[in-house]
């Protein structure tokens, strides 16, 4: 697949991970757990190319100098997103959060959006817009083109699991989005399940099948 912002995160500690996560037999506690751990793993991985804000600091020895972040903001796609937050939230805890709501239409697999409560200063962000599964790519189209609409210019998408179909249609509807994910799975189902994959987000965060 020849998608030049596509970040696939090559680590053996991120596929041990995202064995146990996708393995059917996961429980709830655990899948919260490592989606914690890998959302973080792609939040450093994101970080690489933020441009930092320097200041001076005092050591208890001397000046020296510090960086410290531009604004972030970082979008969690309900409702599977929540599952990555506090991943996030470890590495950059000052950051601002907003939510989108968004569920799949099950027959026609578009996205439908029922919530959006964005932080006020996207313009000048650095956005990081989580969701785990980037299937059809429908979902995450949608959102970060809300996510434009604020005038935010700087914008990355992390997700645990992509399918090739979904990667392509993000890069071609927004090719200014570099896009992280802990896995690239195969293909998707005649349903828009992403195989292998690991089902339904939402409800192997949330308990919920
Ligand atoms: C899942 C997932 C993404 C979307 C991906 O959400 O969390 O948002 O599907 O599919 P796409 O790339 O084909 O758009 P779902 O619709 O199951 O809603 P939920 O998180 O509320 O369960
Ligand atoms: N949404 C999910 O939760 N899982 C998939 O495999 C595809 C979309």
């Amino acid at each position: 697949m020849n998608v030049p912002n596509f970040c696939l995160l090559d680590n053996p500690l991120v596929k041990n991970k995202v064995s146990l996560l996708r393995d059917k037999g996961c429980t709830c506690d655990n899948f919260r757990k490592l989606a914690t751990e890998l959302s973080a793993f792609l939040c450093y991985e994101a970080c690489k190319d933020v441009k930092m804000i320097p200041y001076k600091l005092e050591t208890p020895l001397e000046e020296t100098d510090g960086v410290r972040f531009p604004p972030v903001a970082f979008v969690s796609i309900l409702r599977a997103g929540l599952g990555m937050l506090s991943g996030a939230l470890r590495c950059i805890p000052e950051a601002s959060v907003g939510h989108i709501g968004m569920f799949r239409n099950e027959e026609t697999l578009e996205p439908v959006k029922y919530y959006c409560k964005l932080p006020k200063n996207m313009h000048e962000s650095v956005v990081f817009v989580m969701d785990p599964m980037l299937a059809t790519g429908g979902s995450a189209c949608d959102a970060i083109a809300e996510i434009k609409k604020e005038g935010a210019k700087d914008i990355r998408f992390l997700c645990l699991i992509a399918a090739p179909e979904g990667v392509q249609k993000l890069y071609k509807n927004h090719p200014d989005v570099k896009i992280y994910a802990a896995s690239l799975d195969r293909e998707l189902n005649s349903k828009g399940y992403i195989l292998p994959g690991l089902g339904d987000a939402g409800d192997r965060v949330f308990n919920t099948v």
